[in-house]
């Protein structure tokens, strides 16, 4: 595995690329990752870069960063990719806003940004504009408000449909509300609606998940995405789990897990077409998800988000006050920043494209890659037939075991 510089190179104040990666845009779509670094409290399982209002408050009581603010913050840093975003670039095909919750800003405030990026890139005509969303924190009014803004799809944490499993993942909504979320997204004209669930919580059966799976389903969403609970270190959650108040499932109940999910997802005509995601049609399937696991160029907007572009990673300062005083004083919000070598970009293709239903191509894989390839298909794990088209691509096995996977061929 190649080695991956943690601490990185320094970014120009300007934000400039390197030339070489910059001439790179055209030659794949173009997409924006948004981040909204707020939430009303943290989940006990989760150590995404958010903020409570709490947490934005300095010692002598000021508001070190603000909700009200951030649309300004984060139009200024979409100004700064039209300067340095240079070239021959493509209309902007995907906008995904994520968090964090975006919508504890107001539906006109996220419509703000996306139009700052419609109005300086422009956007292809079947632009997917994606945000993820609460269920508490919206209703009939803020979907209505949310389509009339330009968004065309909807993600929804539901996580779990059972309280207890809710509880344990300190989640504040109550069961039922996701799948009432969808129906009112439906009623708002969204046609394309995700809903997130997690399984493997401790103290979660084989029971509660299959009734999560059930709820997820009967709400008819066109997209679900199931993801294994990680216990990240520093959480609340971990700190549990390590005093021994909870114990996390075993690998064999997780592949359990994992194959009731295909199985119950398959039966309602979800087709996986990563391993963690699933689409009722082609259309439904997550453009921008695609664009991160097919090497396109994204752009993350806000604190600590990240970007690639032409093999040239860079990601944000991560806190919101910190971002906001590199925007004010005019500065690229960029920590610092990774230029990949060509075997770091090969092993990346690697990493990401298997994980997609078509695969990645033997080509991608060295002599050793090549022959661990033949003996994976003999155990099963990827598939005869795309192989034999010159593609590596996982079998449902595969799938479960998708890492180790990854971890032969590179
Ligand atoms: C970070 S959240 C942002 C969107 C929104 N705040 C929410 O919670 O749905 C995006 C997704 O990441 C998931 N997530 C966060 N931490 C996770 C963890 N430790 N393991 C698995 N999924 C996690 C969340 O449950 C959620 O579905
Ligand atoms: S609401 Fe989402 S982003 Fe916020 S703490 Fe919970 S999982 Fe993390």
């Amino acid at each position: 595995m190649p080695s991956v510089a943690l601490d990185g190179e320094p970014v120009p104040r300007t934000g400039d690329l390197p030339e070489p990666s910059l001439a790179q845009l055209g030659e794949r779509p173009l997409g924006f990752y948004v981040h909204v670094p707020f939430c009303v409290t943290r989940c006990g399982y989760c150590d995404f870069n958010t903020y409570t209002a709490d947490e934005l408050v300095s010692r002598d009581g000021t508001a070190t960063a603000s909700r009200e603010t951030y649309a300004g913050q984060a139009a200024a840093e979409v100004e700064l990719a039209d300067r340095v975003l240079t070239g021959d670039r493509p209309r902007v095909s995907t906008v995904f806003v994520g968090g964090g919750t975006p919508t504890l800003l107001s539906p006109e405030d996220l419509g703000r940004v996306v139009g700052e990026i419609r109005d300086r890139f422009g956007l292809t005509p079947d632009a997917e504009l994606t945000t993820e969303a609460n269920p508490e924190t919206v209703d009939p009014d803020y979907l209505a408000r949310l389509r009339a803004a330009g968004f065309t799809r909807v993600s929804f944490g539901m996580q779990s449909a059972r309280p207890h499993v809710l509880r344990i993942l300190e989640r504040g909504h109550t069961p039922g509300r996701p799948e009432q979320c969808v129906r009112w997204a439906r009623q708002a004209g969204f046609e394309h609606v995700n809903l997130d669930l997690i399984y493997g919580t401790p103290g979660e059966s084989d029971e509660d998940w299959a009734a999560s799976l059930e709820a997820a389903i009967g709400a008819g969403p066109d997209h679900v995405s199931a993801y294994s609970l990680i216990v990240e270190e520093g959480t609340r959650l971990a700190a549990r789990v390590r005093r021994g108040e909870l114990t996390e499932p075993d690998d064999d109940t997780m592949a359990d897990r994992y194959l009731m999910a295909d199985e119950a997802l398959a039966g309602a005509g979800y087709t996986p077409y990563e391993v963690s995601n699933w689409a009722r049609s082609p259309e439904g399937r997550s453009a921008h998800n695609m664009l991160y696991w097919t090497g396109g160029h994204w752009w993350g907007v806000g604190p600590g988000a990240h970007s690639h572009v032409g093999g040239t990673r860079w990601w944000n300062v991560k806190h919101p006050a910190a971002y906001a005083a590199r925007l004010a004083a005019g500065d690229s919000p960029a920590q610092a920043r990774e230029v990949l070598t060509a075997a770091e970009r090969r092993f990346e293709r690697v990493l990401l494209e298997l994980r997609v239903d078509g695969g990645c191509p033997l080509d991608l894989l060295d002599a050793r890659g090549l022959a661990a390839a033949e003996r994976l298909v003999g155990e099963g794990l990827l598939d005869a037939g795309a192989h034999a088209g010159g593609r590596a691509a996982l079998t449902r096995r595969g799938r479960l075991l998708a890492d180790a996977v990854v971890r032969d061929l590179t």
